[in-house]
């Protein structure tokens, strides 16, 4: 059933490469990307003047990252919010928003709410689900599937990739559509997206070298995660994995935040992960991981192959392929499920069913 696998964790993050694929595929006709069997249509597209984009958890991770995207290339406002604040904080929906509802199980009782109330006050909802038929599924207006297949692990991996890749799509056809994209930019943008695969099958493949580095770390008692931008939303989901199957202590930061009381925490062998794909960042990042190394920090470095002057600061660097910096946080999350999985592992926790946590959200 774990296909030979010692946990579905693992199988599912295996499963990535298949699972991106799959999801770009299903929406893509010859070179241009197509929603129209989903119902939305370009006119809708074209007509959006906000977007607001809901979750929980992991999703709202995939909604932080989708924010950068999105507003980068349609230059439409985006706010984003974790399901249950939406919920209760009487949102204000202008006209022509589209709210997107990101949710794997298509069940999580926040999203769900979250849901009913934006169409209560009138706007469309674009559903990104995994489960078929779920409720989620259901009510919204639109709806576009995820094709991660199931996913039995309590943590996110496959299905987080895909919800990713989702985000892109609508950020890319979008853009097209507003003219801000050309028809031969947008091409070769989906000839980059269709790399990511392969990309992460090589990440996938180097992954003895995380696994080491875990064992060696596994007994951490905090950990951090910096990052800017894109970077920063690939730290909380980083963090995130870290916490809920490895039990250590982690806190993600936008990097630049950090000396605004947080970097008191870092003292000798603090472990910080730094995170580093984006170009025009790059150098402001290193900065704050300066700082924090000259406090003691024990740094893992993680950015793209060419960017080998983090070595002169990182004591371990980790190295993901280049890509359009719109895709890196698909390829920059694969290291940091490797190194929550193998976390767990080392210390012998159950990695698929960890402490206090259920795969779907059902109450509140
Ligand atoms: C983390 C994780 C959770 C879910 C969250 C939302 O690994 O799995 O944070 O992302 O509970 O669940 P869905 O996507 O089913 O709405």
């Amino acid at each position: 059933e774990k296909g030979g696998y010692e946990h579905f964790m693992l199988k599912e993050i295996h499963e990535q490469p298949k699972a991106v694929q799959d999801t770009i595929g299903a929406y893509l006709k010859g070179n241009q990307i197509d929603f129209s069997e989903i119902g939305l249509e370009d006119e809708e597209l074209a007509s959006i003047e906000r977007f607001y984009i809901i979750g929980c958890g992991s999703a709202y991770h995939v909604a932080m990252a989708a924010k950068y995207v999105l507003e980068d290339m349609t230059q439409i406002p985006v706010e984003i919010d974790i399901a249950s604040e939406f919920r209760y904080r009487n949102p204000i929906l202008v006209k022509n928003s589209l709210v997107v509802i990101i949710s794997q199980s298509g069940e999580t009782a926040d999203s769900l709410a979250a849901l009913r109330l934006a169409k209560e006050k009138g706007a469309a909802v674009l559903g990104i689900v995994n489960v078929v038929g779920s409720s989620i599924a259901r009510e919204s207006d639109y709806t576009l599937y995820t094709y991660a297949g199931p996913e039995i692990s309590v943590a996110t991996t496959k299905a987080y990739s895909t919800q990713l890749v989702a985000m892109y799509l609508v950020a890319m056809r979008t853009a097209q559509i507003r003219g801000l994209l050309s028809d031969e930019d947008c091409e070769k943008m989906i000839a980059e997206l269709q790399t990511l695969p392969k990309k992460i099958q090589k990440i996938l493949d180097d992954k003895e070298r995380i696994q080491w580095f875990a064992s060696k770390y596994a007994n951490a008692k905090d950990m951090f995660f910096l990052g800017r931008g894109l970077d920063y939303a690939i730290s909380l989901e980083g963090s995130l994995k870290m916490k809920e199957i490895s039990y250590i202590h982690s806190e993600a930061y936008a990097a630049g935040e950090l000396k605004h009381g947080t970097i008191s925490l870092i003292e000798d062998n603090t472990l910080v992960v730094g995170i580093l794909t984006q170009s025009n960042l790059y150098e402001k990042t290193v900065s704050n991981m300066v700082e924090v190394k000259s406090r003691g920090a024990y740094l893992m470095g993680l950015t793209t192959y060419g960017n080998y002057s983090i070595e002169d600061n990182a004591d371990f660097s980790v190295y993901v392929p280049k890509t359009d910096p719109h895709f890196a946080t698909s390829l920059a999350i694969i290291p940091l499920q490797l190194l929550g999985y193998y976390v767990s592992v080392a210390k012998g926790l159950d990695v698929d069913k960890p402490r206090n946590l259920a795969k779907s959200v059902t109450v509140e």
